[in-house]
């Protein structure tokens, strides 16, 4: 891995460090308690053995061949894959070239099919209603772009959505003339009620589009998507739901949201290959949607007119499946678990620290492994460059207009102990100043 930091970080610049430097400050001894209970071995007698046999996560970390002389805290952005899925990728790629018009096109685009299926058991949904995109933005794109919309029409989201999804309504509102409306969210968004009534006061006669995200990339936010298809249904307004933080990474499937339009990447949560993503589309609602690039007119009803994308590889696709069966074996419920748990080992110190500030309302249910913190008096950019350079831990700084932060994000191969190596140079970094109680 490159020392540069990367593009998806808000630093500017980019600084190569001479060496690591030592941490100073001790940290108080819960995470080191943390990291001797993780290296102990079993769980201990009380702890939920889901979330903590650490002997059966032991086996699901070994499956990712990552540096570990790095803590990476920015799973949100884009996953690593584990080894069965690399595996599964590099086979069918060397299998497609050895006749790429036989091999790739005749044998290997048909298992495209079973793919479909297993996505769509995933997901809980009719495999007809599931199309295989390269990522989030061309799901979500096909939707957003490929809804029938008139001139005025005004399109509804938050200021919080994925920014490249705010563009692509931009864009269509400059080239036909459509109105978009966005408004903030309350910080932290932990209220249900609020949020969904916000939505509907920010509705008008002429709102003909909402977008959501299920989950929010800045915060990780869990938003209440099933009651905002809801209230979009009562009022005949479609709702295209931005699932790239939620699919394999929440507990529910497409049919506990009643949603009709889903895109989400595969290359976040399900830990699957680089490239790939998933569009759902209820089945009587696919006539009603213009694909990203033409398809023939037989195909108007078929959920694989929004895959006419010309040549493409078949590999990235295939080995979705190795992912699927990956995932399942976890299991989505104790996945999920773990995430809590890990994010619970860091926030946890965290909270008795004074200068410590919590943008993620933290609460059952309002959020999964995704966090948002900040150190009050110390800018995040600065943190995040520290925690990089000095630490080599690798968060994603966070500067919005109403907000800023850090954003922290283990995953399934996270070890207990590399989050008590965050926890400790946080605790290195902000200083010594614990909660009064
Ligand atoms: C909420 C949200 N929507 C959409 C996207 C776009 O995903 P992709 O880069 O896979 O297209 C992202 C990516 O981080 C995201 O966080």
């Amino acid at each position: 891995m490159s020392q540069a930091l990367p593009r998806r970080s808000f630093l500017s610049s980019i600084v190569y460090p001479a060496a690591v430097i030592p941490v100073a400050f001790s940290a108080p001894g819960l995470a080191r308690a943390l990291a001797a209970a993780a290296e102990a071995g079993p769980p201990a007698a009380g702890s939920d053995p889901l979330t903590a046999d650490e002997a059966f996560w032991r086996a699901i970390q070994q499956a990712f061949a990552v540096d570990r002389s790095l803590v990476n805290l920015n799973n949100g952005g884009i996953s690593p894959s584990p080894r069965p899925v690399i595996d599964a990728l590099f086979r069918h790629w060397s299998y497609e070239n050895e006749l790429p018009p036989y091999t790739m096109w005749q044998v290997l685009e048909p298992q495209r099919e079973g793919v479909r299926q297993q996505l769509a058991r995933l997901a809980g949904v009719s495999p007809e209603e599931i199309a295989l995109t390269r990522n989030a933005s061309e799901a979500l794109e096909t939707v957003q772009l490929g809804l029938p919309l008139a001139p005025g029409d005004e399109l509804l989201t938050t200021t919080q959505d994925y920014p490249r999804m705010i563009t692509t309504w931009k864009q269509r509102a400059r080239r036909e003339g459509q109105v978009l409306r966005q408004f903030p969210l309350p910080m932290p968004a932990g209220d249900a009620a609020r949020i969904v009534a916000l939505f509907e006061q920010n509705l008008t006669p002429k709102t003909k589009a909402i977008l959501v995200s299920h989950v929010i990339f800045l915060t990780g936010q869990v938003m209440p998507v099933r009651e905002i298809v809801a209230l979009g249904r009562r009022r005949g307004i479609p709702v295209i739901v931005d699932g790239a933080h939620s699919f394999a990474h929440l507990d529910f499937t497409l049919a506990d949201l009643d949603c009709d339009y889903f895109g989400t990447s595969l290359h976040k949560w399900l830990t699957a290959p680089h490239g790939t993503g998933m569009l759902f589309v209820r089945r009587e609602r696919i006539p009603g949607v213009w694909p990203l690039m033409a398809a023939d007119e037989k195909q108007d009803a078929d959920i694989r007119k929004f895959e006419e994308i010309g040549t493409h590889p078949a590999a990235p696709y295939l080995a979705i499946a190795e992912a699927v069966a990956f995932h399942q074996a976890i299991g989505q419920p104790r996945k999920l678990q773990r995430l809590v748990h890990l994010r619970d080992l860091w926030v946890a110190p965290l909270r008795e620290h004074a200068k410590v500030r919590f943008h993620t309302a933290l609460g059952p249910g309002q959020a999964g492994g995704i966090a948002l913190f900040q150190v009050e008096g110390l800018d995040s950019a600065e943190l995040v460059k520290r925690l990089w350079e000095r630490h080599r831990i690798f968060t994603t700084g966070i500067r919005h207009e109403e907000f800023e932060g850090i954003r922290v994000t283990p995953n399934v191969y996270t070890t207990p102990v590399e989050i008590a190596r965050f926890v400790d140079a946080v605790l290195a970094e902000a200083g010594p100043a614990r909660r009064e109680v």
